[in-house]
């Protein structure tokens, strides 16, 4: 018998639909890389906002883009992107970049930046000896890995993504950050045919990875 093959788990979902919880479990369960991409859109959000530049500005945001060093270093089992060599803070989970994140990651140029690094995160996983990745997003079984092993989309009635939000003491515009994401003309939410549909509204965190660790265990080698 060879080597395992290296996985590729893509977990997309509105705000608040349970990607990190259950991707985190998923990641310890089988030994992958976990990359959190709505970390990445918070943290250049952050950085254009600090900076200044209003999503209307296409040519700074260009400039910007260009001059922003990305790397890669790991916090326990997740991909933690550095900008300049910087990690983000915790202002990226804040109000402010709530509220502007969905258009910034509307633009075209932020996506095509974020794609290659985001891809390149296979080779970070390879380097430090995992079995392979699971990433969370939006786009992700849709354009960043059509190919990947599974996909997973999580549902979740917006009125008790609110409260898992409300419960974990953050204030979030979950609905409008949704309404935004999914009208948006380049990769916009939404869930790829063929990837496995999970409504989370009625299951507790341990019942949705258990739904998933069964059908990922059960194509396994
Ligand atoms: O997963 P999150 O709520 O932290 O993501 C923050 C924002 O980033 C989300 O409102 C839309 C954007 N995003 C995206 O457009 N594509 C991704 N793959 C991940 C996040």
């Amino acid at each position: 018998m060879g080597p395992s093959p290296f996985i590729i788990i893509a977990i997309d979902g509105g705000a608040a639909s349970g990607k990190s919880s259950s991707s985190k479990i998923l990641a310890d369960r089988f030994n992958l890389l976990h990359v959190d991409t709505g970390s990445f859109y918070r943290h250049i959000t952050y950085e254009l906002l600090r900076r200044k530049i209003s999503p209307a500005d296409h040519s700074a945001i260009i400039a910007a883009l260009a001059e922003m060093k990305f790397a890669t270093r790991l916090n326990g089992r997740s991909a933690e992107m550095l900008i300049g060599g910087q990690p983000a803070g915790d202002e990226i989970r804040g109000q402010h970049v709530n509220d502007h994140v969905s258009h910034y990651a509307a633009l075209p140029e932020v996506r095509t930046t974020l794609l290659g690094y985001q891809r390149g995160q296979v080779a970070v996983a390879r380097q430090h000896a995992f079995r392979g990745l699971v990433m969370e997003g939006r786009d992700i079984g849709s354009v960043i890995f059509p190919e990947a092993n599974f996909r997973f989309f999580l549902h979740a009635d917006p009125t008790e993504r609110a409260r898992r939000r409300e419960n974990e003491g953050r204030q979030d515009s979950v609905a409008e950050r949704d309404r935004l994401d999914s009208s948006r003309k380049t990769s916009p939410l939404h869930c790829p045919p063929g990837a496995v549909n999970i409504d989370s509204t009625f299951l507790s965190l341990d019942q949705v990875v258990g739904q998933m660790t069964t059908f990922i265990a059960a194509k396994l080698p």
